[in-house]
């Protein structure tokens, strides 16, 4: 509980963040580990990406409602949000889901959200990057449009710029620090060593990786992957189901009042193979 008995915030906020979960995988390995983490950074509030949380690509209402059961406080999105396209009408259910914010105006589900938590307001904002990505609204127009609008309510604010380009992560980055608590880099699976606190407070990592099978290539098959890029030919990508389970994600403690960062870690923990049955099967 954050409240004192004056009903002040006294104690700083520890957060989870946890990069983007991959498939059925992602999710089993995410169950697995997330008590353990809870325990062992005392997390009060669990954010996670879940662009690929469906067999790779968007999310299910289903698959919504089992990470939230499983403790997740908040979801967040990218580029594979549409891709199973029975969310669209329904998306006004996933209350404490953030689409990103600068798709065009008009496009269902929340540009960000405030949550309410132990007596705080906890805001999230969503965005995607434009390099080597499909077409998109300005992200650092609407990060200027949209965060003054959630600092009206609360000084925590989490950005996930889902990205490609680092570079395009870190400018960012200094772009809202001062103005958010921490801006984290989702999209390209594979976490960076370059966590931080910038000079105006604001917690930051180009790329917080990805929960899901470790031997694969960012989660998905090494065959079909290797074979698209070496034949150039159309080939359908699936999550891998076995092996080691790789689970990354970023413990932050905010200071509640001023919602500046105090700390910023990364958790890269590799877990046993979830199925031994499975295992079996693929000698
Ligand atoms: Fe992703
Ligand atoms: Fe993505």
């Amino acid at each position: 509980m954050i409240l004192n008995k004056s009903g002040q915030n006294s104690k700083p906020l520890n957060l989870l963040f946890i990069g983007d979960i991959v498939g059925s995988y992602g999710r089993a390995i995410a169950k697995q580990v997330l008590p353990e983490i809870r325990k062992e950074y005392a997390i009060d509030f669990t954010i996670a990406n879940g662009e690929n949380s469906a067999h790779g690509y968007s999310i299910t209402e289903k698959i919504y409602l089992d990470l939230m059961d499983n403790g997740i406080d908040a979801i967040t999105m990218g580029n594979h949000l549409w891709e199973k396209k029975e969310i669209i009408p329904k998306i006004a259910v996933f209350e404490k889901m953030a689409r990103p914010a600068n798709f065009p105006p008009g496009v269902p589900g929340k540009d960000h959200l405030i949550i309410d938590f132990a007596g705080l307001k906890i805001g999230v904002l969503n965005l995607l990057g434009r390099v080597f990505m499909q077409c998109m609204d300005c992200p650092f127009q609407a990060a200027e449009k949209l965060i003054p609008k959630i600092r009206e309510q609360t000084k925590i604010i989490i950005v996930d710029f889902h990205a490609e380009a680092t570079s395009e992560k870190c400018a960012m980055g200094y772009f809202l620090d001062g103005k958010a608590s921490a801006v984290i880099g989702t999209h390209t699976h594979v976490m960076t060593a370059d966590e931080r606190i910038l000079a105006g407070g604001t917690a930051f990592i180009a790329d917080v990786g990805m929960v899901g099978a470790q031997d694969s290539i960012i989660g998905m098959s090494k065959e079909q992957i290797l074979k698209r890029f070496i034949t150039q030919m159309p080939e359908k990508f699936e999550p891998v189901d076995t092996g080691p389970g790789l689970f990354n994600a970023l413990f932050l403690k905010i200071d509640t009042q001023s919602g500046k960062a105090l700390e910023v870690k990364r958790i890269f923990r590799v877990v046993e193979p979830l199925f031994p049955e499975k295992e079996e099967g693929k000698k």
